[in-house]
């Protein structure tokens, strides 16, 4: 199924965006994404520091319960996404369980997912925050960009329709494959 894609231009988290839409019963597969995130959360009730010029996203979706389960989704949407940045990489990116994308032991994405209920029907909302022109300077954790890799200034715009199509491809496999079957397929791994 298609996704439906909405571009914002200011939000205060895309995330609570979504919880929104859902409230007032927009329930379709959606894509939300905001140039500036005014307060950005990130897990354990940390703030997400989003700079302009990087990407912040949230998908969301219902899920009916077959299946993959959520710390499944988690660890699906770390490898999806791992694979879609390391085209920006030449070095190797670490995944730090269950959330984190590091490159050089530094901070370069963070997932937020979340599980929402509206009117018996549960939701899920991946939220993604990907460092890809500016790195947060933070003095608890260490942070990079893909412009820092590729010394090139990244179009959030690309890698805003792969994300879409891989999470479309995804909701599309979950219905035939077990969770094993989609990570395998994700990472290439046998
Ligand atoms: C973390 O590493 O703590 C997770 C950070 C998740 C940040 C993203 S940015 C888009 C979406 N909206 C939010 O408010 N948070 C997530």
């Amino acid at each position: 199924m298609k996704f439906k894609l909405i571009k914002m231009k200011s939000v205060n988290s895309t995330n609570d965006t979504a919880i929104k839409l859902i409230r007032k019963n927009q329930l379709r597969p959606t894509l939300i994404s905001s140039i500036i995130q005014k307060k950005g959360r990130g897990t354990m009730g940390k703030k997400w520091i989003s700079l302009r010029g990087n990407l912040f996203i949230s998908i969301f979706f219902q899920v009916y319960n077959k299946g993959v389960n959520f710390k499944q989704f988690a660890i699906l949407n770390a490898y999806l996404i791992k694979k879609i940045i390391a085209k920006y990489s030449k070095k190797k990116i670490d995944i730090k369980w269950p959330n984190d994308l590091l490159i050089n032991n530094k901070k370069v994405c963070g997932i937020l997912q979340e599980v929402i209920f509206y009117k018996k029907k549960q939701f899920l909302i991946i939220g993604i925050g990907i460092n890809t022109n500016v790195s947060p300077l933070s003095n608890k954790l260490r942070s990079t960009s893909l412009k820092e890799m590729t010394k090139k200034k990244i179009n959030n715009n690309i890698i805003i329709n792969e994300i879409k199509k891989k999470y479309q491809r995804l909701l599309q496999d979950i219905k035939r494959y077990s969770f094993f079957d989609l990570k395998r397929k994700i990472t290439g791994n046998k």
